[in-house]
């Protein structure tokens, strides 16, 4: 299996066992050029020493001595479905993002497609959405009934391009879906004008961004819902599990009980004995999932501040090689969450060296790095999902003609991007500075050999 045809999920799993390095055939026969090239400077690919040799820290984090206790009083309680400790976790969920209320739920894409029917989204509407997301953003949009349409990626930021927005807004329009994708935030300060001046709702997903910030603010708290994802490869990891968060007490009222089958909740009253009172589906998280999250909670922080300053560390070196191109920041961001590092590798610079092949150079000096997504506006469930009896029932058949589709929903810098990027994921960035030394100086091997590993397909 190439490595450019792992899932991200898969990546992470593999880039925290045992480096992909050891997963992955390099199918070059080194040792050829041995003697060329100086020892020191002769690449892992080539036959010379590999420069990681250590594993990278690995993830998810289960310390025993200081975690298992609450899980433990959970499992002999016998009080498995919702209760107290689900309360907990939103508690101090909502107190760690500086939001007034906060939701937990089955996983982050229930907690946008809730969100999203709770602000009112659905059949006939367009969402505004980037294609650089993983599937699940997009995925939760036609849960919903609504469109996606798909707005273009500055490649600098990796993030959706504001700039792009208001030429896709039409009178269908109804929310913008900015992602916080990798951990950077989108330009939330633009977003929110454009939402502002065309009354447009906007649900961030954050399921990759628990603690970055704009302006010392956390995303998740700029639009009308905030999403976040607990599943296990993210910074926060629970295995499965997801929030909400809004300062809007009517509308988490209405998130509560559409998560628990649509009985009443806060404001969200019927006649005594009633039962249900809206439509409403059950997403709830479990008190043993809870358990884990206060768990992780307590080490966030301290995780964020170290992967801020490695990555920051990262970029300074990296970004002097000329062909690597590392994301940028938008000025007012004063924190990332860096669930991936992310930048872009020009091929000109490294002899026409593919991205391919410069990853499988990394990953023999013991360096796990992906590509990255596909382009999420190219898909066949694109195609399908404008087929589908409901699609059918609620646009009119201009909208579901799928090339006039597709030409709509062109984005050519995301396709560019997607052929260029190259990831680290988060658990690297919780190593040490020298490892972060020996990313570089594997960096410019490659790129000082680039010629020679080319020629050794
Ligand atoms: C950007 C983004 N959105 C949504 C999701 C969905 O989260 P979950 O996997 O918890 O459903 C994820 C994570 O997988 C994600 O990375």
């Amino acid at each position: 299996m190439s490595k450019s045809k792992l899932s991200r999920r898969e990546f992470t799993k593999l880039s925290s066992l045992a480096g992909i390095g050891a997963a992955i055939g390099l199918g070059v026969t080194p040792s050829v050029f041995a003697g060329t090239i100086s020892e020191k400077d002769l690449p892992a690919i080539l036959g010379g020493q590999k420069l990681v040799t250590r594993e990278w820290p690995q993830w998810p984090i289960w310390n025993a001595a200081t975690d298992e206790e609450l899980v433990l009083k959970v499992l002999r309680s016998g009080v498995w479905s919702r209760a107290g400790v689900v309360t907990e976790f939103e508690k101090k969920w909502a107190e760690t993002i500086g939001a007034k209320r906060a939701l937990a739920v089955v996983n982050g894409t229930n907690a946008l497609i809730a969100s999203m029917v709770q602000l009112g989204i659905g059949g006939g509407d367009e969402v505004i959405v980037p294609p650089y997301t993983f599937i699940a953003t997009i995925q939760a949009v036609l849960q919903t009934g609504a469109m996606p349409v798909f707005v273009d990626t500055d490649p600098e930021t990796f993030q959706i391009d504001p700039n792009k927005i208001e030429e896709k807004i039409t009178s269908r329009t109804r929310a913008i879906l900015p992602v916080h994708i990798l951990g950077l935030p989108a330009d939330m300060q633009k977003i929110m004008a454009i939402a502002r001046k065309y009354n447009l709702i906007v649900v961030e997903d954050a399921c990759q961004a628990w603690l970055a910030e704009i302006n010392h603010k956390k995303v998740g708290t700029f639009g009308n819902a905030g999403c976040f994802s607990f599943q296990n490869s993210k910074n926060i990891p629970i295995g499965e599990g997801g929030a909400i968060v809004s300062d809007d007490d009517a509308f988490m009222d209405r998130c509560y009980s559409y998560h628990n089958f649509g009985n009443p909740y806060g404001a969200m009253v019927g006649a005594v004995s009633a039962g249900s009172i809206m439509p409403g589906t059950k997403i709830r998280l479990t008190e043993y999932q809870a358990a884990i999250g206060l768990a992780q909670l307590k080490r966030l922080e301290e995780q964020t501040e170290k992967r801020n300053e490695n990555a920051a560390y990262l970029k300074s070196k990296i970004e002097k090689i000329p062909g690597i191109l590392p994301y940028k920041l938008t000025p007012d961001v004063t924190r990332a969450a860096f669930h991936l590092f992310p930048f872009r590798y020009k091929k000109e610079e490294f002899k026409g060296l593919s991205r391919q092949k410069f990853l499988k150079a990394l990953e023999a000096e013991g360096i796990p790095a992906s590509g990255g997504y596909t382009p999420l506006n190219k898909m066949p469930y694109l195609e399908n999902v404008l087929k589908t009896k409901n699609y059918r029932l609620m646009y009119p058949p201009e909208m579901l003609n799928y090339e006039k589709y597709m030409e709509r929903n062109q984005c050519p810098l995301n396709d560019q991007l997607c052929e260029e990027a190259v990831w680290f994921s988060h658990n690297m960035l919780l190593a040490d500075k020298s490892d972060m030394d020996n990313i570089a100086t594997a960096i410019e091997r490659i790129q000082k050999n680039a010629e020679k590993i080319k020629a050794a397909e």
